[in-house]
């Protein structure tokens, strides 16, 4: 079972006690299905899963060879072992060099000695072990010391290569060292383990929010236009992290990874960060897909008291983000803690060069909406009828509250639910959420940035219009809900909303506040 990639369901109300039991401890050890994975072969075959115009493309014929670093803890046997074999059967043999296993100390009895029997039988997989927990940035720089390829290509513990995966990564990096490249991550299935692929057109790139949490998007238009082909690379200001191939001497010009920085969290947009600003580029290459199991839970546990995810994140606001850190460090008040020195990175920056991070926001995620720079923010409210209390536009923004109306609700002047923003795209929102009307109901959505939907226009009249459809949003008449109507400018129509003054009006403000004539 699984060949083709396919899926395998477990009826769990058809397995014996002794094997229930199995399939519970999977789970539980690995927060994906265990039991299924082990029922399917280690080779198992998979479609070919690229678009028709990836199987004629040509490669340069001279190709760098790879290093294959996964860094694995307490990994399922099958699914790393998996890992290993689907990367060697579908690459040409001189392409890797090695691939090296990291343990970041395990403990679960198969990895010990059994996987040494493994790697000792395999020409080309070595086996490195930590002397301490690590955590995956760590563990990765000691798979990339003893790396001998010239590219590294880092992968997780838990994926399948597919045919013709690597040669449209190597590719990229033989055109320049420069050229830092992700494949196409597609879906393993948790449960069932199939093998779920999507074409080249629905490829996304990878964002961030001011939380400095990765994010993905559609392929903005900008970079639609700049390319040939839906199989050209696609250029990504961020990039998840887990998967990808950096030349080895570029990695080690640009400054490996920061090794204060613990765990893992934040180190793949300060990577991103890097190779943007300090010279290189980062694509996503549509050719190369490369499945991955996504876990809904992380299965392991760390004891550290501390949000590593928080100080990792203040390392690299603090070294790159420039002007821009206020927008993250207002989130928690500008409690930055202890984050220790960052003295060798902000060296490091200046030695390479670096631009700024304007430069990058501006030229590499044009995209991203700055809180700066939004037209008008603040509470949005308006008043049903002459005698009643303002009413303010209400939601959360976040993922819970997608799919779910915009409610009214009295003005309470505190912010929070009551806060939104217009972009300069004409996007009604706060943070990743976004006010989309599709003809049933107001909603909150994830911004998508293709305006669409999610396109208003608050007008010098002070009413809201939904530029797709020409209806305003308005008060209903009993003041207990918000409709879309056809915009006549009625009272119920009217909203109050604090504009701003752009800041280039700002700069030709004289000192004392008055704007200049112009
Ligand atoms: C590689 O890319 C960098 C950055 O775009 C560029 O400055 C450099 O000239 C390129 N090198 C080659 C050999 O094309």
């Amino acid at each position: 079972s699984g060949e083709n990639g396919k899926g395998l369901n477990i009826d769990k109300s058809k397995l014996s006690p002794e094997e229930l039991k199995k399939y519970e401890k999977g789970y539980q050890r690995n927060a994906f299905n265990q039991y299924a994975s082990d029922q399917m072969s280690l080779h198992r075959t998979l479609p070919d899963v690229r678009d028709k115009e990836c199987r004629d493309r040509n490669y340069a014929t001279e190709l760098p060879d790879t290093s294959i670093i996964v860094i694995f803890h307490n990994e399922a046997w099958s699914v790393l072992l998996r890992t290993v074999f689907s990367c060697l059967d579908r690459s040409p043999g001189h392409l890797v060099k090695e691939i090296i296993l990291v343990d970041d100390f395990s403990d679960f009895e198969h990895l010990q000695a059994p996987l040494q029997e493994f790697a000792d039988s395999q020409e080309k997989v070595r086996l490195v072990r930590a002397k301490k927990r690590e955590g995956l940035i760590r563990a990765r720089l000691l798979g990339a010391s003893v790396a001998q390829g010239n590219v590294l290509t880092f992968l997780d513990s838990h994926c399948e290569c597919t045919m013709g995966w690597l040669e449209p990564l190597l590719d990229r990096i033989s055109q320049n060292k420069s050229n830092v490249v992700t494949p196409v991550i597609d879906v393993i299935n948790d449960d069932t383990i199939q093998y779920q692929y999507s074409s080249a057109k629905s490829t996304s790139v990878g964002g961030f929010d001011w939380n400095l949490q990765f994010n993905w998007h559609g392929i903005p238009d900008h970079e639609k236009k700049r390319r040939k082909s839906d199989v050209d690379p696609v250029r990504s200001p961020t990039m998840a992290g887990g998967l990808f191939s950096i030349s080895r001497e570029y990695f080690e010009y640009l400054g490996t990874y920061d090794p204060g920085m613990d765990i893992w969290g934040g180190e793949n947009l300060e990577l991103s960060f890097r190779i943007w600003m300090c010279g290189g580029s980062l694509d996503i290459a549509p050719c190369s897909h490369v499945g991955h199991i996504f876990r809904k839970r992380s299965p392991y546990s760390w004891k550290t008291g501390v949000n590593v995810v928080k100080k990792n994140s203040i390392r690299l606001a603090e070294v790159w983000l420039d002007e821009f850190s206020k927008y993250y460090y207002e989130r928690f008040n500008y409690d930055l803690g202890d984050y220790g020195d960052v003295s060798a990175r902000k060296a490091l920056r200046e030695r390479l060069h670096c631009k700024s991070f304007k430069w990058y926001l501006d030229n590499i995620y044009p995209d991203l909406f700055i809180p700066g720079e939004s037209l008008a923010s603040g509470e949005v409210n308006g008043v049903f009828n002459s005698q009643s209390q303002p009413a303010c536009l209400d939601s959360a923004a976040d993922k819970k509250a997608y799919n779910k109306a915009i409610k009214l609700w009295p003005c309470h002047n505190m912010g929070g639910n009551q806060y939104w923003m217009l972009s300069k795209s004409g996007e009604i929102r706060r943070d990743e959420g976004c006010f989309d009307y599709a003809g049933q109901f107001v909603m909150i959505y994830p911004c998508h940035a293709m305006k669409g939907n999610q396109e208003w226009i608050y007008g010098p009249d002070n009413t809201l219009r939904h530029k797709n459809t020409n209806l305003c949003i308005t008060l209903s008449e009993d003041g207990t809900k918000i409709e879309m109507k056809a915009c006549t400018g009625i009272d119920r129509q009217i909203f109050h909303w604090k504009r701003k003054i752009p800041d280039s009006d700002v700069k030709k403000t004289e000192p004392n506040g008055q704007k200049l004539l112009r």
